[in-house]
Order: structure tokens, then sequence, then C-alpha cells
């Protein structure tokens, strides 16, 4: 029997929880009433919460119980869509899976700034993959690249049953390198691989030809002759696909005139550009600003991420790493002033995938891809940087000028104005009563108490 405390707001609960054996073996219903009687204050509360967020067609919840273990329910996020994205001459309407308010209306906003002024332009600089296989070696490197380079035809000979559809579609291996890191941890090679896996993000198969190069390292170090016993004993620790793809890039621009940044009624068109090279140069210089910064960038990014069914840890994994590449962690997005033009751009890792995963298999995944008019996985690239960058500007500017309250709190006011359980009419009136009033919690609060001892005649 297992005790333990929970503080639960000031006060001690006592509470006693056992471990479980096999709770993936318990049915749905099983499952759910064993988490509701131990772990919450009123379990037919909590049963019928987690039911009502069940699918009606039994068909569609099985499909999402199925896609993780242990389901007990589903958990919403809202999908928005951001408009009038013109990306390279395409109009696109964009998918955004996110929770926090304001990141959809901000990338609403700048997608329609930009449209009047040529849009976004975005291209592909790189689409290759990486893997590596870890292993620890105990002679010297001269004698182990001898070694890889004449096994190199066995890695690929082993491998064609995995490649062969990849290699159909124009992707599949390009390199299998070795890499010594003995410096860095003794014995410590590296088999360095990059591969293309055209529209897939390709983890599944970067990982099924990383094990099968293990195989194939082993098998053939334990027979070769220019080895010693020692040397024959390579250890192969783990053989795994690398996030960090910092050849899979894609940038994402946009540009005009200085004169056409008439984006603020009290900040001239050369002062907002100025100062928005200089919120960006303060990002680089700062990783405390660039964290934030990125994570407006990212707030973009995730979303539509989220919305096409790919992996945003991946994503925002490699972004960071990126963001500190050279030694020091900075802004992903850059702003320069050259000519009386105004340039402000992103270049991003993605490893992001249209085929496979999920793309197929979760029904709002596809009809995003549908709205996105079933992009490659490289236009997808293209879609996802310019969501960050639009994401970036508008944060950006709104900061350099009247600051990310007035606007944010002004798309906050509705959960407020729920959480206080404000009914249809009064949100109405309480709205129109901000749309000229600076919206807080507590005038908020204010806000509607009036309304209510003035049964519903005046805010004030
Ligand atoms: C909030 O989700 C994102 C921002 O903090 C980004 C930024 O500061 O650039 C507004």
């Amino acid at each position: 029997m297992h005790k333990s405390k929970k503080p639960s707001g000031g006060k001690t609960k006592e509470r006693m929880t056992e471990p479980i054996q096999g709770f993936s073996k318990l049915s749905k219903q099983e499952k759910i009433s064993w988490i509701v009687s131990r772990y919450t204050q009123d379990p037919e509360r909590a049963a019928q919460l987690l039911s009502a967020y069940w699918n009606e067609d039994p068909k569609l919840q099985q499909l999402h119980d199925e896609f993780i273990e242990n389901t007990i329910t589903n958990q919403y996020m809202p999908l928005g869509i951001a408009p009038n994205f013109l990306i390279n001459g395409n109009l696109y309407a964009i998918p955004m899976a996110i929770e926090e308010s304001s990141v959809v209306a901000a990338a609403s906003k700048a997608a329609k700034f930009w449209l009047d002024r040529g849009g976004f332009t975005a291209e592909v600089l790189g689409t290759e993959k990486v893997g590596q296989v870890h292993f620890f070696f105990a002679g010297g490197t001269a004698k182990l690249q001898t070694f890889i380079d004449q096994i190199r035809p066995k890695f690929l000979e082993d491998t064609l049953g995995i490649t062969e559809s990849m290699s159909k579609r124009g992707g599949g291996i390009k390199d299998i390198a070795l890499r010594d890191l003995t410096d860095r941890l003794p014995g410590y090679y590296q088999l360095h691989c990059t591969f293309e896996t055209k529209d897939a993000m390709g983890a599944n198969f970067i990982n099924s030809c990383l094990e099968q190069f293990a195989e194939t390292l082993k098998r053939e170090s334990a027979g070769y002759v220019g080895f010693n016993e020692e040397e024959r004993a390579i250890e192969v620790v783990m053989s795994i696909l690398s996030n960090y793809v910092p050849n899979c890039m894609v940038r994402a621009s946009v540009s005009c005139p200085i004169s056409e940044l008439d984006i603020s009624e009290t900040v001239s068109p050369l002062a907002f550009a100025q100062k928005m090279v200089r919120a960006v140069n303060i990002a680089q210089a700062s990783p405390y600003r660039a964290v934030t910064h990125n994570k407006g960038i990212m707030n973009g990014v995730d979303a539509v991420v989220l919305a096409t069914g790919n992996d945003f840890r991946a994503v925002e994994a490699a972004a960071h790493a990126y963001a500190a590449k050279d030694g020091r962690y900075g802004s992903l997005t850059h702003a320069k002033i050259q000519d009386g033009q105004f340039t402000f751009w992103i270049e991003l890792p993605l490893a992001l995938g249209t085929v496979g995963g999920l793309t197929k298999l979760h029904p709002l995944v596809k009809l995003n891809l549908e709205i996105l008019q079933h992009p490659s996985a490289e236009e997808l690239m293209q879609i996802v940087a310019v969501a960050g960058l639009a994401q970036n500007f508008a944060a950006v500017s709104s900061l350099v000028t009247t600051g990310i309250q007035k606007g944010h709190m002004k798309m906050h006011l509705l959960n407020i104005l729920n959480q206080l359980e404000a009914t249809e009419a009064e949100k109405a009136l309480l709205i129109a009563h901000f749309k000229t009033n600076t919206v807080t919690h507590r005038g908020a609060i204010n806000a509607l108490e009036s309304l209510r001892k003035n049964n519903g005649a005046s805010v004030l």
C-alpha cells in the first residue's frame, strides 16, 4: 500500500493509491473507472466529462482510441483558419490547430497585410534527412575507414528490401559516412547517414535502414581479416534518426518599399522598419529575448504542423538546435533595410511529411491537407515557414508599436467571459463595451458585475 500526500489549494489531502499491474489490458471502461475512482474528487462527474468528449461515431472514436495506448477520451484543440496567405503567387487558407487566443487572428492580420504587398516568397533549400548508427571501436580511425569503405556496397545490398519502394519514388539512401568523435568520447564513432525521403517524413524508413546498417556492421566486422579480435567486437549502442536536419531547410520572406509599411498611426513607416530590425537584432543578441521571439514563430509553425498531422516535437527540437548553431541561441528570423526596401525572412529546418503517418488516417488531417490543396512535403515546408514568419511579423510589429497586451487581451476577452459564465447577451454587450476600453481581468469582472447590477441596462 502506497500512501501519498497530495496538496490541493493549501489543504493537504490524504490519498491512498496502489500501483496497478496490467492497466493496458483493462477495457476502456475499466481504465476510466480505475482512474476516476482513485485520482478524482468526484468520480461520477469525471466519468461523465470523459465520455462527453467521445465521438458519437463509434468507428471514428475507435480510430482515435487506437492512435495511442490507454486512451480514455479525446482532448480537443480548436482548429482555426487563417485565410489570404499569398505564397509564391498561390492563395492559401491555412488550417491552424492551437489553443492560444490571438494566434490565428495575428496570422490572418499579417497575411492580409502582405497580400497587398506582393505576398510571401518561399523556397526549399534542401531536403536531406539524417540518421546515425552510434558505435564503439577499439582500433584506429584509418583502419576503420578502410573497413567501412570496403563494406559500403553491403550496406546498400542488405537494405534493398527496405529501399525498393522509396527508390521508385526518387528517394533512398544518399550517403553513409564514418564520423570520428573519439576526441569527445574515447572509441566513439558514428555511421552518419543521409537520406532523401520525398513526401514522407521518413522516420520509419530511416530507422529501418539504420537498424539494418547496424546488423551489417556487426556481421562484417566479426569476420573481417584486417581487424584483431578486440577490433572485431564492434559495440553498436544504438541506431536512430536525428531530428536535427540543418540540410532540410526552407526559407520564406516578405519585402516591400519602406513607404508601404504604414502599419501604425503613431509610428512612421521608416521608424517602424528600423524598430523591426532593432527587435530582430535584440533577439540575436539576447537568448532570453530570442527564446520568446522564436516561441512566437513556433506559435505559427506548430499550429500548422499539428493540423497536418506532423510531429511538432521533432520540428521544435530541430528549430531550437538550429537557432543555437552559431554557439549562442538566437533569432530564427532576420530583418534588413536596404535601398529603401524592408525585407523580413526566416530560415528554418523542417522535416515534414504529406504521406504516411497520420496523413491518411486522421480524418481532419486529411481534410486540412485537402484545404491546403494536397501539398507535397516541399510545399508544406514553405507553407509552415510562412506561417512562422507571419506570426513573428505580427507579434513583433505589435510589440514595437502598441505592445502585445491590447490585442491579446481583446482576443482573450471571450475566455475571461466564459470563465465568469457570462450569458450570450452579456457577452455581446461586454464585447461592444471593450471595443473602446482596455481589457483587463479585473475590468471584465467589474463590467460584468455592473451589468448585472443594472439588469443589463449599462456596463458602467
Ligand atoms: C506569445 O505567445 C508570443 C509572443 O510572446 C512572441 C514574442 O514576444 O515575439 C508575443
